[in-house]
């Protein structure tokens, strides 16, 4: 139990079958005509919870999405997840196509199910009720393991909830406590770097931070949006404390400058706690300066350092920076959300 959260391990799983909803929105890249998973960082999080319930004998239809398709799209199946997962589980048959209440995905293993891309339909956004409950068919009880969608009020993530018996796998318990501990009495200068590219989620949650920290380090491309960042900084808003500093971006707007690398990383080695999310710049396309210097420079200090984000994983992963951050989390956006104090409609669901 976690808070009013019930813990996976705390009921009988034998024989059940089982809802597991994942972190199974990764990076995917080019590998001749096929579609392979460039970091499976998050897919990783989850396996301690899907070896707890295959070694206690529960069948799984696993859910997810994977990023933001418009209708079914083919680049967007999960189908490398279902590869991925036979390769996890050491399965040498082909897996094959399979259906459930209207839902298609793969027959895995014989107790091993994954579901097709749940933003294939509209309804999953739509936290439809109708939508969670044909997925609940079947199912005896339901499994949030996905850290990083508990801030979306999604079907397969709140209210699915009210159609089965509900509770937290090992991973989102592991974020829960590691996360409640950077707010908990953190140590000062509290530090906040976000960058990256969801505009949307993040520029809210600068304003959010503002109020959290010492200093919000904005670079990426929400560092773009300077008249509204430059509206938060300048409001007085009660119980603001921090300092924001809005970096510069090079002309071509696809990384932070020098200077603004140079005044970041001063901030950053007197910082005591440091929560980074997102990139500084387009570093997929070789704009990676930013980036790498930053998060050099918090790999060196003594800081607490805590990480978190799809893209900010798989570049510190990608340049051996990972191993260096005390906690890492599968949440971008869910990780500022709690940060900042929010209540996630994810978490809030798993509450009895
Ligand atoms: C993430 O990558 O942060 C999560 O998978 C949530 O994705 P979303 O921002 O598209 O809802």
């Amino acid at each position: 139990m976690i808070g009013n959260i019930k813990d996976i391990r705390e009921t009988d799983v034998k024989g059940k079958n089982v809802l597991l909803r994942c972190d199974l929105d990764v990076p995917l890249k080019e590998e001749g005509d096929k579609a392979v998973i460039a970091d499976d960082t998050r897919l990783k999080s989850w396996l301690p919870t899907l070896e707890y319930l295959l070694s206690n004998q529960a069948n799984l239809t696993i859910v997810g999405h994977l990023g933001r398709p418009n209708g079914r799209m083919e680049n967007f199946s999960l189908r490398p997840v279902a590869d991925w997962l036979a390769s996890q589980l050491e399965l040498h048959n082909e897996i094959t196509p399979f259906s459930k209440n209207g839902f298609d995905g793969w027959k895995v293993e014989k107790n091993v199910f994954l579901l097709e891309n749940l933003r294939f339909y509209k309804e999953e956004e739509e936290n439809d009720k109708t939508f969670a409950e044909k997925l609940s068919k079947g199912c005896d009880l339901y499994v949030n393991d996905a850290f990083a969608v508990s801030h979306r009020n999604d079907a397969s993530v709140v209210a699915i909830t009210k159609f089965l018996p509900h509770f937290a796998g090992i991973r989102l318990q592991e974020e829960i406590k590691n996360l409640s501990a950077v707010i908990t009495n953190p140590k000062r200068p509290l530090v906040v770097v976000i960058g990256g590219a969801k505009i949307e989620t993040k520029l809210p949650m600068v304003e959010k931070m503002h109020k959290l920290a010492d200093y919000v380090l904005v670079g990426g491309e929400i560092a773009e949006q300077d008249q509204v960042l430059m509206k938060v900084a300048h409001e007085k808003t009660e119980g603001v404390k921090s300092e924001l500093l809005i970096g510069e971006l090079l002309s071509n707007r696809k990384d932070i400058t020098e200077d603004t690398i140079e005044k970041f990383l001063q901030t950053i080695y007197q910082a005591q706690t440091i929560v980074w999310n997102g990139p500084m710049g387009l570093f997929e396309e070789g704009f990676e300066k930013g980036t790498k210097d930053i998060a050099e420079g918090i790999s060196k200090t003594s800081a607490f350092t805590v990480a978190g984000g799809g893209d900010t994983i798989s570049f510190l992963k990608e340049h051996q920076i990972l191993h260096k951050f005390a906690f890492v989390s599968m949440g971008g956006g869910a990780m500022l959300n709690f940060l900042a104090g929010e209540n996630l409609p994810g978490l809030e669901a798993l509450v009895d």
